[in-house]
């Protein structure tokens, strides 16, 4: 895991994580990650600028087993190269719930099924400006 590592941490069933960034200027993608230790992801969130073959998508996985699950593509891209941006994220033990910056939700489903995970991940090319879980 490269970039910011938040470990030790308690995301609960119940709770909302709000993660505020700035993506640099020249941003091909970045990616929040939460997990239960730092092997598995169970929520990847990838806002991809210009990287692997795709243009403004948000990607979202899991990671279990060392293997890339089903990837889900949904919704708009709500995120521009150099700007701030806030994702707000909270679930249930079937379902994460991210709000993007322009207020549009991803759903996507709770793999693990835990109602707590402990490791927070902001990697490539975005700045963390804060961090709450609440
Ligand atoms: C891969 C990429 C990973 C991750 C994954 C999501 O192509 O290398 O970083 O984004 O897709 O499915």
């Amino acid at each position: 895991m490269k970039g910011v590592i938040i470990q030790n941490m308690s995301f609960k069933v119940g709770q909302t994580m709000t993660i505020v960034g700035v993506a640099k200027p020249d941003a091909g993608d970045f990616a929040v990650n939460i997990g239960p230790n730092k092997e598995e992801i169970v929520l990847h969130i990838n806002p991809r600028f210009n990287a692997h073959g795709d243009e403004n998508t948000v990607v979202c996985n899991s990671y279990q087993g060392g293997i890339w699950c089903e990837e889900h593509r949904e919704g708009g891209f709500p995120f521009s190269q150099g700007e701030e941006f806030k994702i707000i994220i909270e679930f249930t033990p079937t379902e994460f719930l991210v709000t993007l910056p322009d207020g549009s939700n991803i759903h996507f489903p709770n793999r693990m099924g835990a109602e707590k995970y402990s490791i927070t991940n902001i990697e490539g090319d975005a700045r963390l400006c804060s961090f709450e879980i609440k």
